[in-house]
């Protein structure tokens, strides 16, 4: 697989110097926020392409729970199944796209696992996999496409911040979630360690 670099993008600033705001208890992220959690980490890993992915997985895993999602058997290219991680309330898919993939796994380096939670707004994405462009989208709200085959990054419309990328490793049959690359919409921080 050739390199790709990950483009950093922000969403505008809505809350004029401050850092953050809570609503019902999670605090919305700020593009300052962004850029000191999640998404400088996804800088490090632009700044080395691809191959830097896997190292800099290493490192960010060890704040996460270690949680079977599902078997590289019971998995069929385009069916998508859900799983929720690293917390009860946060929904994920599973996937195998039929391609290679930024952060893929599995013996075609095709099996990714991905937020359904549009970036823009929260948006569900639920159901919304579309198997011949390995995309999810739209996003109901705002019509927003994510490209699952380049880590999440946007393919289109009103968001401006990549999905977060559920990292995954595999054990014999069994595929497992180790992390979360990003910040799910809503969440100052992932960590259970960190979380408020
Ligand atoms: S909430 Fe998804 S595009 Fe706006």
């Amino acid at each position: 697989m050739s390199h790709k670099t990950i483009q950093i993008q922000s969403a505008p600033e809505h809350d004029h110097g401050h850092d953050h705001h809570h609503e019902g208890g999670r605090a919305c992220m700020s593009r300052r926020s962004f850029l000191l959690s999640g998404g400088a980490f996804l800088a490090l890993v632009g700044l080395g392409g691809v191959p830097g992915f896997a190292e800099a997985a290493q490192l960010l895993k060890a704040g996460y729970p270690r949680q079977k999602i599902g078997s590289l058997s019971a998995l069929k290219a385009g069916e998508p199944i859900s799983f929720n991680y690293p917390y009860a309330d946060v929904r994920n898919i599973l996937v195998k796209l039929g391609v290679e993939a930024g952060g893929g796994i599995g013996p075609q380096k095709d099996i990714v696992a991905f937020n359904q939670q549009c970036t823009h707004m929260g948006g569900p994405l639920d159901g919304t996999y579309k198997p011949k462009h390995q995309v999810l989208g739209p996003c109901p709200l705002h019509l927003t496409t994510f490209d699952l085959t380049r880590h999440g990054m946007v393919a289109s419309g009103h968001a401006t911040e990549s999905l977060p990328q559920i990292m995954l490793e595999v054990q014999g049959d069994d595929i497992y979630a180790v992390g979360v690359m990003g910040l799910v919409y809503g969440y100052s921080t992932m960590t259970a360690a960190g979380r408020a």
